[in-house]
């Protein structure tokens, strides 16, 4: 029997979180100068063997449609490229990975030779000053080229941008029309109040609508909404010529209804909603099929019935 809340969510996709480390310092991500650790723990990472073995059994009670793999910053986790492969002989049929894109070009060869097939690349502006200003690194060529070299292998890619008032809400357009010389979907994100952020004033100060991402995109293209798909994050428009992009809209249209997300972090943890800050941990009972099926529908259970509302736990952590 399929595990299912009353509003007959299930868990088909599944966001394995395999380091909380990152190697760039976005300020929504890390806020301030201290990095607030909301979420320490005492317990040690899960080893190469263990996020194997809890991909494996939780995949044997929920039969995953797609697992992704996040981080804190996926391509800083050495045996990546031996975890798709894993995954790829589960016989699951997306893996997908969400990156920065820093690190990622010199991985793609053995990346899409391994089974990876989708990537969501985290990319905020495509001005050097202003990714200097937003993550603290130099070298925005880096991911530019990741992501044209990706294009190469055939790897479908995503382009995700967290849009900040005052920051990088003058990028808007020319993000677009970067991925849309590219034909590669952007998504544009309203920012969440997760980690840092969350029941913080700055959450209010950076935080830019859906409305508002729209009514700027509408000052150069004439749009047409597209219907949206079960389980997406996003809702989608397309341009007089033919272009879809989308907006991932936590709090103005939250997506809560037909969530199909479990998140496994790299201490073991489980996690059933991204407003939900309690870690279900479930390394001791990886071994008893019973426990771990107690463990996955306390996960389900918490689901939000509606609406977002973020949590402490920060995406360093858990990935998105
Ligand atoms: N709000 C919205 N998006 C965020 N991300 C990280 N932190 C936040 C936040 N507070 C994004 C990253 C990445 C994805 C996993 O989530 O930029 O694209």
């Amino acid at each position: 029997m399929e595990i299912q809340d009353r509003y007959g969510r299930s868990f088909k996709t599944l966001r394995v979180s395999l380091i909380n480390s990152c190697n760039l310092g976005c300020i929504y991500c890390v806020h301030s100068s201290e990095q607030k650790s909301t979420h320490t723990n005492p317990k040690q990472p899960l080893d190469y063997k263990e996020i194997v073995y809890a991909i494996k059994n939780i995949h044997a009670l929920t039969n995953l449609k797609t697992i992704r793999l996040t981080g804190g910053e996926p391509t800083l986790y050495k045996d990546l490229i031996s975890i798709v492969k894993e995954i790829k002989s589960l016989g699951v049929d997306n893996i997908k990975m969400t990156s920065n894109g820093y690190l990622l070009k010199n991985l793609l060869p053995e990346l899409s030779k391994a089974g990876l097939t989708k990537i969501n690349i985290s990319l905020d502006t495509v001005d050097q000053e202003n990714f200097n200003e937003i993550s603290g690194k130099k070298n925005l060529e880096r991911i530019l080229e990741a992501i044209d070299e990706a294009l190469k292998y055939g790897i479908e890619i995503k382009i995700n941008a967290v849009i900040l008032k005052g920051i990088n809400d003058d990028q808007i357009i020319p993000l677009l029309n970067f991925s849309k010389s590219r034909n590669i979907t952007i998504r544009f994100l309203e920012l969440m109040r997760m980690g840092p952020l969350h029941e913080t004033e700055d959450f209010y100060k950076y935080f830019v609508s859906e409305q508002k991402i729209l009514n700027c995109i509408e000052s150069e293209y004439s749009l047409t909404v597209i219907e949206r798909e079960a389980s997406a994050t996003a809702n989608y428009w397309v341009t007089q010529d033919g272009y879809k992009f989308g907006i991932i809209a936590n709090e103005s249209s939250p997506f809560c209804n037909d969530c199909d997300r479990l998140r496994l972090d790299s201490f073991g943890n489980i996690y059933g909603c991204l407003s939900n800050d309690s870690a279900i941990s479930i390394s001791d009972v990886l071994n008893d099929e019973i426990k771990l099926t107690e463990k996955l529908e306390e996960a389900l259970s918490h689901k939000q019935e509606l609406k977002f509302t973020g949590s402490a736990i920060s995406m360093m952590a858990i990935g998105g």
